[in-house]
């Protein structure tokens, strides 16, 4: 099982690259199964997700073909399968991406339907309810969601809870539609927005991605396209916060100061000089130690829960007190006991962990859960005394590309063990 062993210490220093976005380039991996015409999508990153996806897209009948700079050409030219098996659903819930594509160009799809995770339930009942309100008829049975339709017919949909798989899944699978789709109460995430360019590429029509009501007038076919995919907001939160958390002085470049609004105001309150360019952000802590934030997770444009677990190690280390509520997912606080292995001084009260800044964190061997929880547990481990040893870091690996690289190009000592 593979280890990041990191020693804390001293302040990062240095600049580092953003990767595109992994929760904008899974979809728009599965966006290529509307049209029977390639799609070739740029700035992917090298994730073990993305590598999930194009083996599920594969499985289905499309040709894949990954160039030099990691550029995906996805060809869907004939589906010869129309299911995706519980085994690759149950390493990345994000496979239930092909539910909509699949029922509005194929007529039909078989989804192993995601179980819990981690971070809670994470049911897709509005997946399902959208679907069926544009005349799918969809069985759950045994595990799998079997879902068939005609030609789709466009409608108003109210969400229930505001989705970012499911609008994304509905927006798709509204592009082929008859007439016109709404879709209210709609996520917007930078990543639907992305998507939402990339259909509009093959020749969809859509307005109001990135608000509260998209809406789409169905075609006839997609054709093909090219698209560049958006940064990645949330890799690059994390090493800003680790910039901030080892006081020292981080930029990203190619990456999008206006995705990360939320997090930078919560980053300046942090004590953290901020300057921004069109592509890139840097903070500055000019040795100083950070003082505690209090944040609340929200859908977009408010605080995003996937950097949630970064700013509890954040507070970690800072000055005060401060309060992290999670309003997304009923679960997410994995990162807390490990954490307070480290030292850290955390008591959750419901949905929200009360975190008591200590000067310094201390190390100890500890265990990733999941994603953002694995990116916690390493900056924690950057401002904390020793080595620590993250175990089970395959989670990192899942939206993390070249972590260990990239950190240690802003000075971090890190290494990989492959025990
Ligand atoms: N929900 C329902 N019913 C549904 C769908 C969602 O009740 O049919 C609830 C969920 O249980 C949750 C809330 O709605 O409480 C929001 O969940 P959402 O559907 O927005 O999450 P998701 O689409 O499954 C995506 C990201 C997550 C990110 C969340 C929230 C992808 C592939 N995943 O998940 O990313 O945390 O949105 O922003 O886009 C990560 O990258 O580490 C990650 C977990």
């Amino acid at each position: 099982m593979k280890k990041l062993a990191i020693t804390g210490g001293g302040p990062l220093d240095g600049e580092v690259r953003a990767s595109g976005a992994k929760n904008a380039t899974l979809p728009i991996l599965c966006a290529a199964l509307l049209s029977d015409q390639p799609l070739d999508i740029s700035n992917v990153p090298h994730l073990e997700d993305v590598t999930t996806t194009n083996r599920l897209l594969g499985q289905l009948g499309a040709d894949i073909t990954i160039d030099e700079k990691y550029g995906v050409h996805v060809h869907a030219q004939n589906l010869t399968s129309h299911e995706a098996p519980y085994e690759l659903v149950k390493t990345m819930r994000a496979s239930i991406l092909v539910l909509g594509p699949l029922l509005a160009r194929h007529g039909a799809a078989r989804v192993a339907l995601p179980g819990g995770c981690a971070i809670g339930a994470r049911p897709v009942d509005i997946h399902i309810a959208g679907l069926r309100k544009m005349g799918a008829t969809i069985d759950v049975e045994a595990g799998f969601i079997d879902a068939k339709a005609g030609r789709l017919q466009g409608t108003r949909i109210v969400m229930e809870t505001v989705t970012v798989t499911g609008t994304e899944n509905l927006m798709m699978a509204a592009t082929l539609a008859q007439g016109e789709t709404v879709l209210e109460n709609a996520a917007r995430e930078p990543e639907v927005v992305d998507l939402a360019d990339c259909l509009r590429a093959m020749g969809a029509q859509i307005e109001g991605d990135g608000t509260t009501t998209i809406r789409i007038q169905g075609v006839d076919a997609l054709h093909a396209a090219k698209h560049r995919v958006v940064p990645d907001r949330i890799e690059t939160g994390t090493f800003l916060v680790a910039g901030v958390l080892t006081q020292g002085r981080v930029k990203v470049r190619d990456t999008r100061p206006s995705l990360l609004d939320a997090v930078l105001g919560k980053l300046e309150t942090a004590g953290a000089e901020v300057s921004t360019g069109d592509d890139w952000i840097e903070v500055n802590m000019h040795g100083q130690r950070p003082r505690a934030v209090s944040v609340h997770t929200a859908p977009h444009p408010a605080f995003p829960t996937d950097m949630q677990a970064q700013f509890c190690a954040l507070n970690a280390v800072a000055d005060g007190v401060g309060t992290v509520t999670e309003n997304v997912f009923e679960n997410r606080f994995m990162h807390v006991p490990e954490l307070q292995r480290m030292g850290a001084d955390i008591s959750l009260e419901g949905n929200t962990a009360i975190v008591r800044g200590q000067p310094r964190l201390k190390s100890a061997p500890v265990m990733a859960t999941d994603l953002r929880a694995s990116a916690s547990l390493v900056i924690a481990a950057l401002a904390a005394d020793g080595e620590t040893v993250v175990d089970r870091i395959y989670h990192i690996d899942r939206g993390y590309e070249c972590i260990e690289e990239k950190l240690a190009q802003l000075g971090a000592k890190i290494r990989r063990l492959n025990a």
